[in-house]
């Protein structure tokens, strides 16, 4: 048995913790970067990282943060796990799941078929349609990249003047325009960390902002997440395709709304008040998945 674990930093802590899992348990494993992989067609390997062959010598491949780049790199990334998945190789989270986790209108799309709560959303690349719209979503939204992550560039706008200045500076740059209507959350939000069809662990996150994302400062709080809340997480992370997600839950007037779903999500915050090793259900979960 021989694990992958594909990473933008091999040190980072999250991965690291996956590694002390997998050595406690006896596992082999190779921890690689995506710029070092390999891709060949018309002649095999069809993948390598410098002497280990993908498809054939790892039985899986555990999937962190895939990376920055450009649309060029990461469109290529993808491709090769599409090409390792046709060829039936086991890996987590699956391409479809990462794809659709870029991208947050595509997530919340999806969200909204399966009956998820999402809070109104509107997107578009027009910066008159989207100044039309302003005051539908109560003239207090957050505007989003629609690529982002770790709160970067979100931003809450409750003045029109400034909205068409940041829309035309987001459609300049050929952004999609995605703004959400302001969720009161009273600065806290719940992050379920599902694993299947399982919350394994949550939290609180509690900041001294609207923004509570783990990276820009949030403090993780211990949190016995309802049932209600738990079924939620578990449906988004299904609609989305992740064997394991991280999903944002606001807790607004009008009740719990899913706002985010991480298909590379890190656990470091959450293990504080965490009441099992994430790194070792993971592992568990994919030892037991290879089996069926
Ligand atoms: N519509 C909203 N209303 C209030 N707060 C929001 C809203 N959307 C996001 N936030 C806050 O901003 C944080 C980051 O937004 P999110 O959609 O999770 O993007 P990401 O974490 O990928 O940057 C959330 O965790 C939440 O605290
Ligand atoms: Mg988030």
């Amino acid at each position: 048995m021989k694990f992958g674990i594909m990473t933008r930093n091999p040190e980072a802590w999250s991965s690291t913790q996956v590694r002390e899992s997998l050595i406690k348990r006896g596992i082999q494993y190779e921890c690689f970067t995506f710029p070092r992989l390999v891709a060949r067609l018309a002649y095999k390997p069809y993948f390598k990282v410098g002497n280990t062959s993908i498809l054939e010598d790892l039985d899986a491949l555990i999937i962190r943060p895939i990376g920055r780049g450009s649309l060029e790199e990461l469109v290529f990334r993808m491709d090769m796990l599409y090409k390792m998945e046709r060829k039936g190789f086991y890996m987590v989270n699956p391409p479809t799941a990462i794809e659709h986790c870029v991208d947050k209108y595509d997530i919340l799309a999806l969200l909204e078929d399966v009956g998820v709560p999402v809070p109104r959303t509107l997107a578009t690349e027009s910066v008159n349609e989207a100044l039309k719209y302003f005051e539908e979503l109560g003239g207090d939204v957050v505007v989003k990249p629609i690529f982002g992550s770790r709160g970067q560039g979100a931003t809450r706008i409750n003045d029109v003047d400034v909205a068409d200045t940041i829309f035309k500076a987001i459609t300049f740059h050929h952004g999609v325009i995605y703004m959400q209507e302001f969720v009161e959350h009273g600065f806290s939000d719940i992050r379920a960390f599902v694993l299947g069809d399982q919350v394994i662990a949550s939290m609180r996150r509690v900041a001294t902002g609207w923004k509570t994302n783990y990276s820009r400062g949030a403090r993780p709080a211990p949190e016995e997440i309802s049932e209600e809340n738990k079924e939620l997480a578990v449906k988004a992370s299904k609609a989305v395709g992740c064997k394991v997600a991280g999903v944002d839950i606001l807790e607004g007037p009008n009740g719990p709304c899913i706002v985010d779903v991480n298909s590379q999500p890190g656990w470091k915050g959450l293990q504080q008040v965490a009441k099992v090793d994430i790194a070792d259900k993971i592992v568990e979960y994919v030892l037991n998945d290879l089996k069926k």
